[in-house]
Protein backbone atom coordinates (compact mmCIF):
# COMPACT_ATOMS: atom_id res chain seq x y z
CA UNK A 1 0.00 0.00 0.00
CA UNK A 2 1.87 3.22 -0.72
CA UNK A 3 2.02 6.25 1.68
CA UNK A 4 -0.35 9.32 1.42
CA UNK A 5 0.98 12.83 0.96
CA UNK A 6 -1.11 15.64 1.06
CA UNK A 7 -1.16 18.67 -0.73
CA UNK A 8 -2.21 21.89 0.73
CA UNK A 9 -2.06 24.44 -1.59
CA UNK A 10 -5.96 25.02 -1.95
CA UNK A 11 -6.50 25.51 1.58
CA UNK A 12 -3.96 28.51 1.15
CA UNK A 13 -5.99 29.30 -2.47
CA UNK A 14 -9.66 29.74 -0.40
CA UNK A 15 -7.46 32.28 2.49
CA UNK A 16 -6.28 34.02 -0.44
CA UNK A 17 -9.64 34.43 -2.30
CA UNK A 18 -10.41 36.58 0.49
CA UNK A 19 -6.69 37.83 1.45
CA UNK A 20 -7.69 36.88 4.70
CA UNK A 21 -6.45 34.94 7.49
CA UNK A 22 -8.48 31.91 7.05
CA UNK A 23 -8.23 29.11 6.78
CA UNK A 24 -5.16 28.69 7.78
CA UNK A 25 -2.86 25.60 6.36
CA UNK A 26 -1.31 24.66 9.45
CA UNK A 27 -4.20 23.83 10.97
CA UNK A 28 -5.17 21.64 7.93
CA UNK A 29 -1.77 19.65 8.26
CA UNK A 30 -2.47 18.84 11.79
CA UNK A 31 -6.31 17.31 10.92
CA UNK A 32 -4.34 15.42 8.19
CA UNK A 33 -1.45 14.26 10.13
CA UNK A 34 -4.19 13.39 12.98
CA UNK A 35 -6.38 11.27 10.07
CA UNK A 36 -3.24 9.12 8.99
CA UNK A 37 -1.27 11.30 6.42
CA UNK A 38 1.77 10.58 5.79
CA UNK A 39 3.49 13.89 4.27
CA UNK A 40 2.09 17.11 4.25
CA UNK A 41 2.56 18.67 0.67
CA UNK A 42 2.77 22.64 -0.67
CA UNK A 43 4.08 24.46 -3.36
CA UNK A 44 5.64 27.76 -3.11
CA UNK A 45 5.03 29.25 -6.16
CA UNK A 46 7.27 32.10 -7.68
CA UNK A 47 4.04 34.01 -7.63
CA UNK A 48 2.70 33.33 -4.88
CA UNK A 49 -0.47 32.61 -5.11
CA UNK A 50 -1.45 30.44 -2.60
CA UNK A 51 1.37 29.25 -0.14
CA UNK A 52 3.52 32.00 1.42
CA UNK A 53 6.94 32.03 2.89
CA UNK A 54 5.34 32.61 6.51
CA UNK A 55 3.15 28.82 5.96
CA UNK A 56 6.66 27.41 4.65
CA UNK A 57 8.27 28.74 7.85
CA UNK A 58 5.21 27.39 10.07
CA UNK A 59 4.38 24.05 8.91
CA UNK A 60 8.08 23.68 9.24
CA UNK A 61 8.27 24.05 12.84
CA UNK A 62 5.33 22.15 13.19
CA UNK A 63 4.78 19.08 10.91
CA UNK A 64 5.95 15.87 12.44
CA UNK A 65 5.49 13.55 9.79
CA UNK A 66 7.35 14.92 6.61
CA UNK A 67 7.29 18.48 4.98
CA UNK A 68 7.59 17.98 0.89
CA UNK A 69 7.84 21.07 -0.96
CA UNK A 70 7.02 21.39 -4.49
CA UNK A 71 9.24 23.76 -6.09
CA UNK A 72 10.96 25.46 -9.16
CA UNK A 73 14.40 25.37 -10.00
CA UNK A 74 14.45 29.38 -9.39
CA UNK A 75 17.69 30.56 -7.72
CA UNK A 76 15.00 32.26 -5.41
CA UNK A 77 13.20 29.48 -4.56
CA UNK A 78 16.02 27.50 -3.66
CA UNK A 79 17.55 30.06 -1.29
CA UNK A 80 14.51 29.86 0.42
CA UNK A 81 13.96 25.99 0.41
CA UNK A 82 17.86 25.80 1.50
CA UNK A 83 16.80 28.55 4.32
CA UNK A 84 13.91 26.53 5.35
CA UNK A 85 15.26 23.09 5.18
CA UNK A 86 11.67 21.22 4.31
CA UNK A 87 12.50 17.29 4.35
CA UNK A 88 12.06 17.00 0.79
CA UNK A 89 11.86 18.78 -2.23
CA UNK A 90 10.28 18.33 -5.16
CA UNK A 91 11.36 19.37 -8.30
CA UNK A 92 8.26 20.44 -10.74
CA UNK A 93 8.40 23.18 -14.15
CA UNK A 94 6.37 26.24 -13.11
CA UNK A 95 4.98 28.50 -15.66
CA UNK A 96 3.12 31.58 -14.66
CA UNK A 97 -0.23 31.27 -16.58
CA UNK A 98 -0.82 27.69 -15.86
CA UNK A 99 -3.70 26.90 -13.53
CA UNK A 100 -1.67 23.80 -12.18
CA UNK A 101 1.64 22.18 -13.12
CA UNK A 102 0.88 20.52 -16.76
CA UNK A 103 3.40 18.30 -17.40
CA UNK A 104 7.01 16.96 -15.75
CA UNK A 105 10.45 18.29 -15.81
CA UNK A 106 12.17 18.22 -19.09
CA UNK A 107 15.73 17.60 -17.22
CA UNK A 108 18.14 17.08 -20.38
CA UNK A 109 17.16 20.46 -21.51
CA UNK A 110 17.61 22.00 -18.19
CA UNK A 111 20.12 19.74 -16.99
CA UNK A 112 22.85 22.28 -15.45
CA UNK A 113 20.38 24.61 -13.71
CA UNK A 114 18.47 21.29 -12.10
CA UNK A 115 21.66 19.61 -11.25
CA UNK A 116 22.72 23.47 -9.36
CA UNK A 117 19.42 23.34 -7.51
CA UNK A 118 19.63 19.50 -6.61
CA UNK A 119 23.45 19.93 -5.06
CA UNK A 120 22.50 23.33 -3.37
CA UNK A 121 19.48 20.72 -1.54
CA UNK A 122 21.65 17.99 -0.82
CA UNK A 123 24.04 20.05 0.82
CA UNK A 124 21.27 20.95 3.48
CA UNK A 125 20.83 16.97 3.78
CA UNK A 126 17.36 17.92 2.37
CA UNK A 127 16.27 14.28 -0.09
CA UNK A 128 15.59 15.86 -3.93
CA UNK A 129 12.64 14.02 -5.98
CA UNK A 130 12.05 15.09 -9.45
CA UNK A 131 8.68 14.77 -10.77
CA UNK A 132 8.36 13.68 -14.35
CA UNK A 133 6.34 12.33 -17.41
CA UNK A 134 6.33 8.48 -17.35
CA UNK A 135 8.58 8.74 -19.76
CA UNK A 136 11.85 6.13 -20.18
CA UNK A 137 13.72 9.23 -21.66
CA UNK A 138 12.90 11.06 -18.72
CA UNK A 139 13.36 8.11 -16.42
CA UNK A 140 17.15 7.63 -17.96
CA UNK A 141 17.73 11.68 -17.38
CA UNK A 142 16.69 11.82 -13.72
CA UNK A 143 19.18 8.56 -12.93
CA UNK A 144 21.65 10.29 -15.08
CA UNK A 145 21.25 13.45 -13.27
CA UNK A 146 21.77 11.71 -9.84
CA UNK A 147 18.81 11.56 -7.86
CA UNK A 148 17.36 8.53 -6.45
CA UNK A 149 13.40 9.88 -6.14
CA UNK A 150 11.20 10.60 -8.47
CA UNK A 151 7.38 11.10 -8.62
CA UNK A 152 5.49 10.31 -12.43
CA UNK A 153 2.90 12.42 -12.98
CA UNK A 154 -0.27 10.96 -13.73
CA UNK A 155 -2.28 13.80 -14.82
CA UNK A 156 -2.80 12.51 -18.39
CA UNK A 157 -4.21 9.17 -16.96
CA UNK A 158 -6.57 10.84 -14.54
CA UNK A 159 -7.71 13.38 -17.23
CA UNK A 160 -8.34 11.09 -19.94
CA UNK A 161 -12.28 10.78 -20.04
CA UNK A 162 -12.45 7.74 -22.30
CA UNK A 163 -11.57 3.85 -20.87
CA UNK A 164 -9.06 3.62 -24.06
CA UNK A 165 -7.43 6.63 -23.30
CA UNK A 166 -7.33 5.76 -19.50
CA UNK A 167 -6.13 2.23 -20.44
CA UNK A 168 -3.21 3.37 -22.84
CA UNK A 169 -2.25 6.26 -20.30
CA UNK A 170 -2.11 3.53 -17.12
CA UNK A 171 -0.16 1.55 -19.13
CA UNK A 172 2.51 4.11 -19.30
CA UNK A 173 2.67 4.29 -15.82
CA UNK A 174 2.93 0.87 -14.97
CA UNK A 175 5.99 0.72 -17.68
CA UNK A 176 7.81 3.81 -16.10
CA UNK A 177 7.21 2.61 -12.48
CA UNK A 178 8.72 -1.11 -13.23
CA UNK A 179 11.54 0.98 -15.53
CA UNK A 180 12.80 3.59 -12.95
CA UNK A 181 12.45 0.57 -9.99
CA UNK A 182 14.63 -1.76 -12.16
CA UNK A 183 16.93 1.37 -12.09
CA UNK A 184 16.93 1.38 -8.40
CA UNK A 185 14.86 4.70 -8.54
CA UNK A 186 12.05 5.41 -5.55
CA UNK A 187 9.28 6.23 -7.31
CA UNK A 188 5.97 8.17 -6.04
CA UNK A 189 3.13 9.07 -8.34
CA UNK A 190 0.23 12.14 -8.32
CA UNK A 191 -1.42 14.93 -10.29
CA UNK A 192 -5.39 14.84 -10.61
CA UNK A 193 -5.77 11.92 -8.60
CA UNK A 194 -9.32 11.01 -6.98
CA UNK A 195 -12.13 8.89 -5.20
CA UNK A 196 -12.80 7.51 -8.77
CA UNK A 197 -9.53 6.66 -10.31
CA UNK A 198 -6.85 6.26 -7.57
CA UNK A 199 -7.42 2.80 -6.54
CA UNK A 200 -6.09 1.43 -9.95
CA UNK A 201 -2.89 3.64 -9.35
CA UNK A 202 -2.77 2.53 -5.49
CA UNK A 203 -2.99 -1.75 -6.38
CA UNK A 204 0.35 -1.01 -9.08
CA UNK A 205 3.54 -2.54 -6.95
CA UNK A 206 6.66 -0.72 -6.54
CA UNK A 207 4.87 2.69 -5.74
CA UNK A 208 6.04 4.59 -2.87
CA UNK A 209 3.82 7.16 -2.54
CA UNK A 210 0.92 9.14 -3.78
CA UNK A 211 0.60 12.73 -3.82
CA UNK A 212 -3.16 13.77 -3.79
CA UNK A 213 -4.47 17.47 -3.05
CA UNK A 214 -7.59 18.85 -5.03
CA UNK A 215 -9.55 16.19 -5.08
CA UNK A 216 -8.88 15.91 -0.97
CA UNK A 217 -9.77 19.46 -0.30
CA UNK A 218 -12.74 19.53 -2.37
CA UNK A 219 -14.50 16.76 -0.86
CA UNK A 220 -13.44 18.44 2.89
CA UNK A 221 -15.80 21.68 1.59
CA UNK A 222 -18.73 19.10 2.06
CA UNK A 223 -17.46 16.33 4.63
CA UNK A 224 -14.93 17.64 6.30
CA UNK A 225 -10.92 16.97 6.08
CA UNK A 226 -10.58 14.07 8.36
CA UNK A 227 -13.22 12.44 6.94
CA UNK A 228 -12.29 13.06 3.59
CA UNK A 229 -8.60 11.68 4.35
CA UNK A 230 -9.81 8.92 6.05
CA UNK A 231 -11.84 7.85 2.79
CA UNK A 232 -8.63 8.21 0.00
CA UNK A 233 -6.92 6.14 2.48
CA UNK A 234 -9.41 3.37 2.48
CA UNK A 235 -9.20 3.42 -1.01
CA UNK A 236 -5.86 3.53 -1.75
N1 LIG B 1 2.33 16.18 -7.34
C1 LIG B 1 2.86 17.31 -7.86
C2 LIG B 1 4.29 17.33 -8.24
C3 LIG B 1 2.06 18.46 -8.03
O1 LIG B 1 2.59 19.57 -8.57
C4 LIG B 1 0.71 18.43 -7.61
C5 LIG B 1 -0.12 19.67 -7.71
O2 LIG B 1 0.38 20.65 -6.90
C6 LIG B 1 0.22 17.23 -7.05
C7 LIG B 1 1.03 16.11 -6.96
C8 LIG B 1 -1.20 17.12 -6.58
O3 LIG B 1 -2.06 17.25 -7.65
P1 LIG B 1 -3.62 17.37 -7.38
O4 LIG B 1 -3.83 18.64 -6.62
O5 LIG B 1 -4.21 17.37 -8.75
O6 LIG B 1 -4.01 16.18 -6.56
Amino acid sequence: MPKLGVNIDHVATLREIRASLEPEPVFAAFILESAGADSIVVHLREDRRHIKERDLDILKKVVKSKLNLEMSVSDEITDIACKIKPDQATLVPEKRQEITTEGGLDILPNFKKIKTAIAKLKKQDIEVSLFIDPDKNQIDAAKKIGVNMIELHTGRYANAKKSTLQNKYFKEILDAVNYARKKGLIVNAGHGLDYYNVSRIAKIKGIEELNIGYSIVCRAVLVGLDRALREMKALI
